[in-house]
């Protein structure tokens, strides 16, 4: 039998007649459907994607992991020193603001849920100092000092920084709060840092 012949007999769609390969074997045929057109857009994007991204990369120098990190944690430092010189010097109107509403009250809370664990209620001291003494290790017993500690830390001696963990106005509030203990002399840790007289 021809191979014309041959293809006389097969059921082939009229739509796909077109399709048919001209090679058989043992009479198996074979339709050439073309590859859908979404998948060559994709396969086409890849190439031209690939070869622009293994140029960048790899010919023209393009930046290294390691030297976009150090780029990206260059602005995130730079955005923290931004908003420590904004926002980590003291204002004395803002104090005397929040000390107006309710400040004392609402740095009671702000104490009790972060300052706690570290300086004991009523500032008495565990494992930070106590804050009713006349006795003061970085701070100098009064609101913008006790500020900058508190929104700074004293890291390397376990003190938080706090301005980055708690809200502007709560550091405030917190500060609010200490000023309260101010020669109360509760009885706890022992005293530790440089008398300061009022
Ligand atoms: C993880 C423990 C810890 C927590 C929590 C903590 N502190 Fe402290 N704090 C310390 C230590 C330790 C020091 C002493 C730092 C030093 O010696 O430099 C200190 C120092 C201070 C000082 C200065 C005392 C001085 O004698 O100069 C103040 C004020 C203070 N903390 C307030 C706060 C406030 C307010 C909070 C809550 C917002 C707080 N601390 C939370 C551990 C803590």
């Amino acid at each position: 039998m021809s191979q014309g012949e041959e293809k006389e007999k097969l059921h082939v769609e009229e739509d796909e007649k077109h399709l048919l390969l001209d090679h058989n074997y043992d009479n198996i045929h074979e339709l050439n459907h073309p590859l859908p057109s979404w998948w060559n857009a994709i396969f086409l994007v890849s190439v031209i994607y690939g070869t622009a991204y293994f140029f960048y990369y790899q010919v023209f120098g393009g930046p290294t992991l390691k030297e976009e990190f150090h780029t990206e944690y260059g602005r995130v430092l730079a955005a923290q020193t931004e908003f420590k010189k904004l926002n980590g010097v003291f204002s004395q109107s803002f104090y005397d603001g929040i000390v107006k509403n309710d400040g004392v009250k609402k740095g009671e809370e702000v104490y009790e849920l972060n300052c706690m664990p570290c300086h004991m209620e009523n500032g008495k001291g565990d494992v930070g100092p106590n804050l009713t003494d006349k006795h003061w290790i970085v701070a100098k017993g009064n609101p913008d000092s006790i500020h900058h500690v508190v929104f700074h830390g004293s890291e390397a001696n376990g003190m938080p920084a706090w301005g980055e963990l708690i809200k502007k106005d709560e550091v405030y509030q917190a500060v609010a709060y200490v000023m309260t203990f101010r020669n109360t002399f509760v009885k706890g840790k022992e005293p530790q840092g440089e008398i300061v007289e009022d």
